[in-house]
């Protein structure tokens, strides 16, 4: 079969590109141990109020970590608990997140933070807050008739 040069050298770049990809990938997967960054906690959905630190969600003030605030949030169809809080200009503050029936998403509107909670799983990030402002929590998985009304909000205040 005769190929046209051009067409040769398209099909080996291809085929190279892809298996480059997927040695990066299964490289740093099997060998590096690369996870999703989130959901690596495991937690008792059924016992989500009376499991640590959730229940105590909002804003909780720490000693000795590496953050200065933990913010903690409580999914289910179809809101967030807490509904609103504040938070200081430019603290650190690790962000933890669950749920307590079925999938939902946690994306703080204009940021970075964009997680899928899962039931059984507790997600976390660390994050600082260095624009004064009322930050957006929306829910981003389809979660059931009320997806849509399910927010919360985060008021970054000096
Ligand atoms: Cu919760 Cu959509």
């Amino acid at each position: 079969m005769h190929m046209h040069k051009f067409e040769k050298i398209w099909l080996i770049f291809g085929t190279g590109a892809l298996v480059v990809f997927l040695s990066i990938i299964g490289v740093s997967a099997f060998h590096l141990g690369h996870k999703p960054p989130s959901s690596l906690t495991i937690i008792d959905p059924q016992k989500v109020d009376t499991t640590a630190p959730f229940n105590k969600p909002g804003l909780n003030k720490v000693e000795g970590k590496e953050w200065d605030y933990e913010l903690v949030y409580v999914a289910s169809a179809f809101f967030y608990n807490p509904a609103e809080v504040e938070v200081p200009l430019g603290a650190k503050v690790k962000v933890m997140a669950t749920t307590k029936d079925v999938i939902h998403g946690f994306q703080v509107v204009g940021t970075n933070i964009n997680m899928m909670l899962e039931p059984g799983h507790v997600n976390e990030i660390v994050t600082t807050f260095d624009k004064e402002g009322e930050y957006l929590v929306v829910c981003n998985e389809y979660c059931g008739t009320g997806h849509h009304l399910m927010s919360s909000k985060i008021k970054v205040v000096k």
